[in-house]
């Protein structure tokens, strides 16, 4: 569907790629926050209607917000809405790089369409109630990882890791 652009899904996760719980992030990690606003300043991100809910400050600045939803009418200060997939995809066709910033039902949809991955993987055990989906690992090889030591303002040890789709042959 779109061979040229990057499509990167960014998630932190645990040991069982919880993504969340009550509509709220795992756990407060200041690295990992200025690694996500260094990766995707001034590009697109794109995020669920509950995602956008979640956010404590909205839109995230310096950013195009996109936000998935199937409510018609709804409209969004500082976000443009869309209803469908497809839709997103013709309102950005010339954006280089979208970053899919979750929760868990819109990585469910992009990760067929995704060719990058960026994967905080936090090394701990969390009450979820929202998973990232099943990644075939076979499909994906890591080109970065960075271990981060657990200090007092960032409390898990976590690994930075990107990954890129192999390439398919037809
Ligand atoms: N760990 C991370 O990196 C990370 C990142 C982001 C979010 N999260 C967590 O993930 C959780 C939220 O994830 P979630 O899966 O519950 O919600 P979500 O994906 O953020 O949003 C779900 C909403 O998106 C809309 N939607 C979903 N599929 C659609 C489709 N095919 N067409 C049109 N609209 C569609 C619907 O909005 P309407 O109801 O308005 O129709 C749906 O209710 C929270 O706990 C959040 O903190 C974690």
């Amino acid at each position: 569907m779109n061979n040229i652009r990057n499509i990167t899904l960014i998630a932190v996760v645990g040991n069982h790629f919880e993504l969340g719980y009550q509509n709220r992030l795992l756990c407060h990690l200041p690295k990992d926050l200025h690694h996500f606003k260094s990766l995707t300043l001034n590009h697109t991100v794109v995020m669920g209607r509950k995602t956008w809910d979640s956010l404590p400050i909205k839109p995230l600045p310096q950013r195009r917000n996109i936000v998935l939803s199937r409510r018609q009418q709804l409209t969004l200060s500082g976000a443009e809405v869309f209803n469908s997939i497809n839709e997103i995809l013709a309102a950005t066709q010339n954006e280089p790089e979208l970053f899919i910033i979750g929760g868990a039902s819109i990585y469910q949809l992009f990760l067929p369409l995704a060719n990058k991955l960026h994967l905080t993987r936090v090394l701990s055990d969390f009450r979820a109630d929202v998973y990232f989906p099943e990644i075939d690992f076979n499909a994906w090889q890591l080109v970065h990882e960075a271990k981060v030591p657990k200090e007092k303002e960032n409390p898990y040890n976590f690994t930075f890791q990107t990954y890129e789709a192999k390439a398919t042959i037809d």
